[in-house]
C-alpha cells in the first residue's frame, strides 16, 4: 500500500507492505537506534513518537503510519542531547541498549509532567525495561534532566550530587592509595568512551552493523523434550522463494564440542554437536534454514517436517542421577579438563572436598541448624538478545562478529565445532547488549558461521526473547543441604554442604559454577570445619550456563540463610554473629584453594550498613497494624578472576603527538571496561583518558584475554595494563636516555614529560613520539606489553540489609528498602561501580522475588517471555541504596578488586531472612511469593521463630 508520512521532519510517500510493523520499517531504513528486546510489547526499547505521543513502534503496523509524523531517536534534537549528558554524567547509559527508547519517553515525559514527582516518573517509565542499571542511576539523571526548569538559568550543573558524593567518599576513604589531585583519574566518575555512541542511538551493535545482503539463518527447534529425530522432510521448506539451504544433521560435521566459553583445557564435557539427530530438550536445534530474508526464513522454518521417536524424559533433577534414561549414550561425548562425571550415570561432575573434621564439629555443636535450600533456575534476560554474523573474507577466513563476553573463546568453538583451523577463524564483538554470564555460552554463533562457512555468503542468526529465554542457557537450579552447627555462645563450628545441580541438557559450565556453590560461602566462616560434596546432573531441559555470581549466589543463599536461621535459633543477633565468626584480614581461606586474605573489610561493610539502616535500634520485627515491616541481613563474597587459570595481555603503543591506544583483549559488554582499563593506563602514563584510546576486541590483533567473565575485568586485565603501560613508559625513558646519551637511570617520566634530574633534558611525549616515529631506536611506535596470570583470586565483599513491609492478610511484601555497603578495593570509576552495585542488586532482588525459569509437564518452558518471566521494573524496587567501603587490595591494579559478580548475591538471603521474622516462615525455596511469605514453604514445615526476635 501507498502511504505518506513524515519521518523525521522529512515527507516521505512510499508502497510498504501492509502488514510492516514501524518497527522493521525503521530498520530497513538504517534507523539503527530503534531495538527490540521482546515480541510481547513488554519492553519499551522500540519507543518512537507518531505525532509526538510515544509509541511502541513494534505494535504499529505501517498502514496506521499513513498521515502522521514519525520521529526516532535519530531526529529527537537538542533536548535528547541534555538528557543524554545527565545519562552519561551518572554511568547510566551501562550497555546503551535500552537506552534510546528510554531517551524517546523521558523527553515525551518531560513535554507532559515537566514537574514529575518520583511517582509520576515510575509510572511514566514502567514500561521501559532496564536489566543492567537497577532503574536507580537513571532516576538520578532523569530527575537532573527535569530539574533544568527549575532552575533559574535552565541549565544543568555539571556533575551530579550523587557522583560528587561517591567521588569525595571513594577519595576520602583511599587516601594514601589513589593519586591525590594531579590530575589522578582514579576513583571518579569518569564518562564512558562510548556513552556518547550508546546514548545517540549510533549503530554500534551486532545486529545493526551486519551487511544488508546478509542471509538470514533460523533454527527448526525440537518440540520433544527427549526423542531421536528419525526423519526430516525439507522439499517444501525448500521451495519457498528466497530460501537458499535447509541444513540437517546429515550435512553438519560430526565433531563434538562444548559452547562454554573457557580456558583451554575446557572444564565442561564435549557433548554438543551443531545438529544433533538425538534431541534432549524442547527447543534443541534439529536443522538450519538460510535464506534471503526475515520472512522466507520464517516461513521456512515452519515448513520443515520432522519426526521423532520419543524417548523418556527426565525432568526432574531428583530423579536423573542413575535414571534408566541415559541422556547422553553417545559413544563420542567425551571429557573436558574435569574428569568426574559418569555420562551412563547422567552425571555431569562430582566431588567432596573438606577442610577439618566436620562430624567431629556438628557433633560438638549445641545447635544444628538442617535445612535443604531450592535455588531456581534464572534467565540472564540482558535486553540484547544472543546475535552474531559471519562471512568469508578475500583470503577465504571465516570472520565472525558476535554478541559475545569470550571473543577467543567464539574462535575455539567456532573452529572445533566446523572442523577447521583456529587459523581460519577470526572474531570481533562490536558493542554489546548486556550479557550478564549469557554470552559466556556460544550459543548462536555457530549457526551464522556454519552458514556463511557453507554459502559463501554473509549470513546472520539473531535469536528473538523466546529463543533467548528458552533456547540458550539460564543460571543452574540447584538444591543444597545444609547442616550448620554451632555453640550457645554462636560460634560457628562445622558446616556440611552438599550441593545437587541441574546442568540440563548440556554440561555448559556445569562441572565449573557448581565449585562456587561452597568455594565462595564457606569461606566467610573460615574458622569452622567444613565439608562441600556435590552432584551435577544432566536432565532434559534447557542447559544450564554462566550467570553473575556463578555457583555462588547459589551457595550463598543456602549458607546465609542457615547463618540467619541459627541466629533466630539462639536468639542472638544476625548481625552480632556474623561479626564473631567473619573471617579476618591476614587469614586463610581454607576451603578457596588456602588463600590468605589480604585485603578484607567485610566486618566494616556489615557495622556500616548496621549505622545506615539503623539496625541496632530498631527491633527486627515492627507490627504496623494491617502490615508488619520487617529486616534481614546478609553478606556474600566472590572472588577476582580465577586463580591460575585467567590471563590478560594488553599491548600499548605511543602514536603520534603522544596519545596511546591500548589494545586490549577484554570485553566491554556495557559494563565500562573499555574506560576502567584505560583510567588505569592513564593512571601509569600521568595523561588523561581522553589521551588513551581503547582498542578491542578483534582476535586478529587483540592480545589474548580469556573474556569477560569471573570478575576479572579490572583485576586480571587492569593488571596487565598496568604493567603495558610501564613497560611502555622505561621505552620512552629509554630512547629519551639514548637520544641524550645517557644512562636509563638519568631520565625521568613525569607525566607526559620526560626529563633529567636536573632539568638540563626536558622533552614531551609528544615530542618524543614524532620524533620516534622517523628516529628512533628502532624504527616505528614505541610499544609496551603486559601480560598477567594470578596465583589468587581476592574477594570482594558485600553486605546488605532489606526491609520489607508484608501484607498480614494476603502475604504481598514490598520491599521498601535496600542498603548495601561494598569492599571491592580501590574504587577504580566511582559512577561505573556503583551503577554495577545497583544494578547487580537488583538482579538478585529479582530472583528472590520473582523471576522463575518453570516448565510444564512435557518439559515446555512456560516463562519464555517477559510476559511470563517478570523481572523488576522500576515501579517494583526502591532506589537501593550504596556505600563503599575502601580498601586495598596490594595483588590487585592500585588496590582494585571486582566488583561484577558479588553484588548480586546478597538480595536472596537478606529478604528471605526478613520475610521469617515478617511471617515467621522460613522460606527456603526461591522466589520468595507471597503465598509462601504467608502459608510457608510448601515443602517445609515452618521453623520455630526465636521469642526475642519478636522485639528487640
Ligand atoms: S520490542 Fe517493542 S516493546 Fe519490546
Ligand atoms: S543499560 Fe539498560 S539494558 Fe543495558
Amino acid at each position: 500500500m501507498k502511504i505518506s508520512f513524515t519521518l523525521n521532519g522529512r515527507p516521505v510517500t512510499e508502497d510498504v507492505p501492509a502488514d510492516q510493523t514501524l518497527f522493521s520499517y525503521c530498520r530497513e531504513h538504517a534507523l539503527k537506534s530503534v531495538k527490540c528486546g521482546c515480541e510481547t510489547s513488554s519492553c519499551g526499547l522500540c519507543t518512537v513518537w507518531m505525532d509526538d505521543e510515544p509509541v511502541l513502534s513494534c505494535s504499529v503496523l505501517m498502514a496506521r503510519v499513513d498521515g502522521h509524523s514519525v520521529t526516532t531517536l535519530e531526529g529527537a534534537g537538542a533536548a535528547r542531547e541534555e538528557f543524554a549528558r545527565c545519562m552519561a554524567e551518572e554511568g547510566a547509559e551501562q550497555c546503551g541498549f535500552c537506552s534510546p527508547g528510554l531517551e524517546m519517553d523521558v523527553l515525551a515525559l518531560d513535554r507532559k509532567y515537566p514537574d514529575a514527582d518520583d511517582e509520576t516518573i515510575r509510572r511514566f517509565l514502567s514500561g521501559n525495561l532496564c536489566r543492567c542499571s537497577g532503574y536507580a542511576s537513571q532516576m538520578r539523571a532523569i530527575r537532573r534532566f527535569l530539574a533544568r526548569h527549575k532552575s533559574p538559568d535552565g541549565r544543568i550543573s555539571a556533575r551530579s550530587e550523587a557522583a560528587a558524593q561517591a567521588e569525595a567518599q571513594v577519595k576520602a576513604a583511599s587516601k594514601g592509595v589513589t593519586a591525590e589531585d594531579r590530575g589522578s583519574t582514579l576513583s571518579r566518575p569518569v564518562v564512558k568512551k562510548d556513552a556518547e555512541s550508546l546514548l545517540a542511538g549510533r549503530p554500534v551493535y551486532t545486529d545493526d552493523l551486519a551487511p544488508e545482503n546478509a542471509l538470514v539463518v533460523k533454527l527448526v527447534r525440537s518440540g520433544q523434550a527427549h526423542a531421536l529425530v528419525t526423519k526430516i522432510d525439507t522439499a517444501r521448506a525448500l521451495s519457498v522463494p528466497g530460501v537458499v539451504a535447509v541444513y540437517t544433521p546429515d550435512d553438519v560435521p560430526s565433531n563434538r564440542f562444548t559452547l562454554a566459553g573457557q580456558s583451554f583445557l575446557e572444564c565442561s564435557p564435549y557433548d554438543t554437536r551443531i545438529l544433533e539427530t538425538h534431541v534432549r530438550y524442547v527447543g534443541d536445534e534439529v536443522a538450519m534454514v538460510v535464506a534471503e530474508t526475515e520472512e522466507a526464513a520464517s516461513e521456512a522454518v515452519k515448513l520443515v517436517k520432522v519426526t521423532y521417536e520419543k524417548l523418556p524424559a527426565v525432568l526432574d533433577m531428583e530423579k536423573a542421577l542413575d535414571n534408566a534414561t541415559v541422556i547422553h549414550n553417545e559413544a563420542d561425548w567425551s571429557y573436558g579438563a574435569d574428569r568426574t562425571g559418569d555420562p551412563a550415570r547422567n552425571l555431569v561432575a562430582h566431588d567432596v572436598h573438606e577442610h577439618g573434621d566436620v562430624d567431629a564439629a556438628l557433633a560438638e555443636a549445641d545447635v544444628v541448624i538442617e535445612s535443604d535450600y531450592h535455588t531456581q533456575a534464572a534467565e540472564q534476560a540482558m535486553m540484547e538478545t544472543m546475535r552474531s554474523y559471519a562471512y568469508v573474507d578475500a583470503f577465504g577466513r571465516l570472520t565472525v562478529v558476535a554478541s559475545t563476553q569470550v571473543p577467543f573463546h567464539i574462535r575455539r568453538q567456532v573452529a572445533n565445532a566446523l572442523g577447521i583451523p583456529k587459523s581460519q577463524v577470526r572474531v570481533i564483538k562490536p558493542r554489546v547488549g548486556g550479557g550478564f554470564g549469557a554470552k559466556q555460552t556460544g550459543c548462536n554463533e555457530v549457526f551464522s558461521a556454519f552458514a556463511a562457512w557453507k554459502t559463501g555468503r554473509p549470513c546472520k542468526c539473531v535469536y528473538t526473547r523466546m529463543e533467548t529465554m528458552s533456547c540458550s542457557n539460564s543460571r543452574h537450579e540447584m538444591r543444597m543441604h545444609v547442616r550448620l552447627g554451632a555453640k550457645k555462645d554462636g560460634t560457628i563450628t562445622g558446616i556440611d554442604l552438599y550441593a545437587l545441580s541441574n546442568a540440563g541438557a548440556y554440561g555448559y559450565h556445569g562441572t565449573t559454577t557448581i565449585g562456587l556453590v561452597g568455594a565462595k560461602s564457606l569461606p566467610l566462616y573460615n574458622r569452622a570445619a567444613s565439608r562441600f560434596a556435590y552432584d551435577v546432573v544432566y536432565t532434559n531441559i534447557m542447559p544450564g550456563g554462566a550467570y553473575r555470581g556463578y555457583g555462588a549466589t547459589q551457595g550463598c543463599f543456602a549458607v546465609e540463610s542457615a547463618v540467619n536461621e541459627l541466629a533466630d535459633k539462639l536468639g542472638m543477633d544476625p548481625c552480632e554473629l556474623r561479626l564473631k565468626n567473619l573471617v579476618k584480614p591476614g587469614e586463610t581461606l581454607w576451603q578457596l584453594g588456602e588463600e590468605p586474605l589480604r585485603s578484607c573489610r567485610a566486618d566494616d561493610c556489615l557495622k556500616r550498613v548496621m549505622q545506615l539502616t539503623g539496625w541496632s535500634r530498631r527491633p527486627l520485627r515492627e507490627d504496623l497494624g494491617d502490615k508488619v515491616r520487617a529486616i534481614g541481613v546478609a553478606l556474600t563474597m566472590q572472588g577476582s578472576g580465577i586463580s591460575n587459570c585467567d590471563i590478560a595481555n594488553v599491548d600499548i603503543t605511543l602514536e603520534d603527538d603522544g596519545f596511546y591506544v591500548l589494545k586490549i583483549g577484554a570485553t566491554d559488554v556495557g559494563t565500562g571496561a573499555d574506560t576502567i582499563l584505560a583510567q588505569i593506563a592513564a593512571e601509569v602514563l600521568g595523561c588523561d583518558v581522553d589521551h588513551v584510546v581503547t582498542k578491542g576486541v578483534d582476535t586478529d590483533t587483540s592480545p589474548f584475554d580469556t573474556g569477560a567473565y569471573a570478575s576479572s575485568g579490572t583485576y586480571t586485565t587492569g593488571g596487565a595494563v598496568v604493567k603495558a603501560a610501564r613497560d611502555l613508559v622505561e621505552k620512552i625513558r629509554a630512547q629519551a636516555a639514548a637520544w641524550w646519551d645517557l644512562p636509563l637511570d638519568a631520565v625521568e617520566f613525569d607525566s607526559g614529560t620526560v626529563c633529567t634530574a636536573d632539568g638540563k633534558q626536558r622533552m614531551s611525549v609528544a615530542e618524543l613520539a614524532n620524533r620516534a616515529i622517523g628516529f628512533g631506536l628502532q624504527p616505528g611506535m614505541l610499544s609496551g606489553h603486559g601480560s598477567n596470570t594470578q596465583p589468587q583470586s581476592p574477594p570482594p565483599f558485600i553486605a546488605a540489609v532489606a526491609e520489607v513491609e508484608v501484607d498480614k492478610f494476603t502475604g504481598k511484601y514490598e520491599l521498601t528498602d535496600y542498603a548495601a555497603v561494598v569492599d571491592c578495593g580501590t574504587v577504580i570509576n566511582t559512577n561505573l561501580a556503583r551503577v554495577q552495585v545497583e544494578g547487580g542488586l537488583v538482579q538478585g532482588i529479582g530472583m528472590a522475588m520473582s523471576e522463575d525459569v518453570s516448565y510444564d509437564a512435557r518439559g515446555r518452558m512456560r516463562t519464555d517471555s517477559f510476559m511470563q518471566y517478570k523481572i523488576p521494573t522500576r515501579m517494583d524496587v526502591p532506589d537501593v541504596r550504596v556505600e563503599f567501603m575502601p580498601s586495598y587490595e596490594p595483588t590487585g591494579p592500585f588496590g582494585a578488586k571486582s566488583i561484577g559478580e558479588v553484588v548480586i548475591n546478597t538480595p536472596s538471603p537478606a529478604i528471605a531472612s526478613a520475610v521469617a521474622h515478617a511471617t515467621g516462615n522460613y522460606v527456603r525455596t526461591l522466589p520468595i511469593t507471597p503465598e509462601k511469605a504467608l502459608h510457608g514453604d510448601p515443602t517445609e514445615a515452618p521453623a520455630p521463630m526465636s521469642p526475642s526476635q519478636a522485639a528487640k
